[in-house]
């Protein structure tokens, strides 16, 4: 076996999975191509949070499934939520797949493939490590992967796994039964791979968890929050705001202090509940974090959340979002929000509408409801029509985009931070600014990796328009050159998706 190709569905999470995998295989000795149709082992990462799963995978197995016939050396594999939502089930239904591998038995792989090649039935391996959770953290030593551009090994931004699975009940959501339950990531583990990754250039880390701000370091090396901390809100009791309370900020601040050279400190995806007093407090102390938080709310009624176990009210999410507004001037929020959850009238679809207007949210990420196997909001039915779902959707999204266009446009004329990523299709240069907005200009410098000041020009509908507004010395090395073994791969600019993905 030689060559490996992967097929990532979902999230950024199962993106940064794929690529670890990737390494994982390359360790092995195998080797990256990009498309199926040249590899001996395809990996199907499959993600269950909302779409259809299992059909999309049907598909993709029965395409495969015509390559076996006529390559019958060809291993098929899936990997990721499907993966350990199914199991065995699984291979009952789709006898062309050979291997099947849960999210926390990547490690294990090689092994498996080895086992498929020596022959024998298929193999399962779908265990959460409970015991001793383990983390995928980038493989420095490896160059870039061929294939897999969005590997951070030689690139502007990465993301670092802090922690895995989930505590909470939401009761439409997979996630605690694909992924378990929370484990976290020691701090220096955490610490030792952003530094490792500022010496190579990266310059931009996402901290990813399905909880991100539940972290607690579970090698206790954080000393406890000198005092009180205050916890004097008006819509959440004391006692429950303290239990809120977690290590997630001084995680903020150890990385602040040991990688004093990263530009900049991004999360996804936090719970409202850890949005606590002294989160909120490193936000206003560490300059490094983005003036941007994605705070997924899922509905504006109060009835509806409950009825989804979120544990908070609407008043309570604004007076979180409003205080971390306060403390950080001109901090923008994004949301992700469920339509058509079972039991949502009309009206409670209205006070989402208003909510979205209300916080002013400039990206909203929202989705229809459907059922997942396994979650509690099953035994609630599924009592919105399709077609209900599709309006609101639909309405949903002009609300939200006439407000995302009111604040691009209220950008025009002003002079961004932007940190390059690299060149788009037409040859500009493209970005992001610090409060996440994708902006393009034109430059003959190699700029990939450099922070730059963007003057904006106009604004379009996703992204922003712009043209260089400092000087660039095309000799000088970028500020962080001295320290990178090699030029950083220009990696291809990621769309900020608007709508169902
Ligand atoms: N139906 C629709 N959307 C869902 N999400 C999670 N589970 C479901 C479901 N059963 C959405 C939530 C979550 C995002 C990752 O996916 O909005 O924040």
């Amino acid at each position: 076996m030689q060559h490996f190709a992967i097929v990532t569905f979902g999230c950024q999470m199962n993106q940064h999975d794929s690529d670890r995998i990737a390494e994982v295989l390359r360790g092995a000795g195998l080797s990256q191509v990009p498309e199926p149709e040249a590899a001996d082992f395809v990996l199907l990462n499959t993600c269950s949070v909302r779409e259809k799963a299992e059909q999309k995978l049907r598909s993709e197995v029965g395409r495969l499934g015509v390559l076996k016939r006529e390559r019958p050396g060809l291993v098929i594999g899936v990997a990721g939520c499907v993966a350990q939502q199914e199991g065995e089930r699984l291979l009952k239904k789709l006898p062309q797949i050979d291997l099947m591998i849960g999210p926390d038995n990547i490690p294990e792989l090689p092994a498996l493939l080895a086992d498929c090649e020596a022959g024998g039935p298929p193999r399962v391996r779908a265990e959460f490590d409970l015991a001793a959770p383990s983390f995928l953290a980038h493989n420095l030593a490896q160059g870039p992967a061929l294939g897999s551009p969005s590997s951070a090994g030689r690139s502007t931004s990465a993301f670092v796994t802090v922690m895995k699975g989930c505590n909470e009940r939401c009761s439409f959501c997979i996630v605690p039964y694909t992924r378990g339950p929370e484990r976290y990531r020691p701090a220096r583990e955490i610490l030792e791979e952003i530094a490792q990754l500022t010496q190579v250039g990266v310059r931009e880390v996402t901290l990813l968890g399905q909880t991100v701000n539940s972290y607690t370091d579970p090698s206790a090396s954080f000393a406890p929050a000198a005092g009180e901390r205050a916890s004097d809100w008006q819509h959440t009791a004391h006692e429950r705001a303290r239990a809120d309370e977690s290590e997630f900020p001084e995680l903020l601040h150890a990385i602040a202090r040991r990688a004093p050279k990263l530009a900049r400190l991004r999360y996804t995806s936090p719970h409202p509940h850890h949005l606590t007093r002294s989160l909120i407090r490193a936000h206003r102390e560490l300059d490094v974090l983005s003036r941007h938080v994605h705070m997924p709310v899922q509905s504006g009624s109060d009835r509806i959340l409950k009825r989804m176990i979120r544990r908070y009210t609407v008043a309570e999410y604004l007076e979180r979002v409003t205080a971390l507004q306060g403390a950080v001037p001109g901090l923008t929020l994004s949301t992700d929000i469920i339509v058509g959850f079972p039991g949502e009238t009309r009206s409670d679809f209205e006070q989402t509408l208003d909510l979205v207007a209300r916080a002013g949210f400039v990206g909203v990420f929202a989705f229809k409801y459907s059922e997942r196997p396994f979650t509690p909001a099953l035994k609630l039915g599924d009592d919105v029509p399709e077609s209900e779902k599709s309006a609101r959707l639909a309405e949903l999204f002009e609300v939200s985009n006439a407000i995302r266009q009111r604040y691009l446009s209220s950008l025009e004329g002003s002079e961004l931070s932007v940190l390059v990523e690299g060149r788009g299709k037409g040859g500009q240069w493209g970005g992001r600014s610090e409060r996440n907005e994708i902006v393009h200009f034109s430059s003959p410098h190699e700029l990939a990796g450099r922070l730059v000041q963007v003057r904006i020009v106009r604004a379009n509908k996703n992204s922003l328009l712009g043209e260089l507004a400092e000087t660039v010395d095309a000799l000088a090395p970028a500020e962080f050159a001295a320290s990178v073994a090699e030029p950083m791969a220009a990696k291809p600019l990621r769309r900020l998706p608007l709508s169902p993905v």
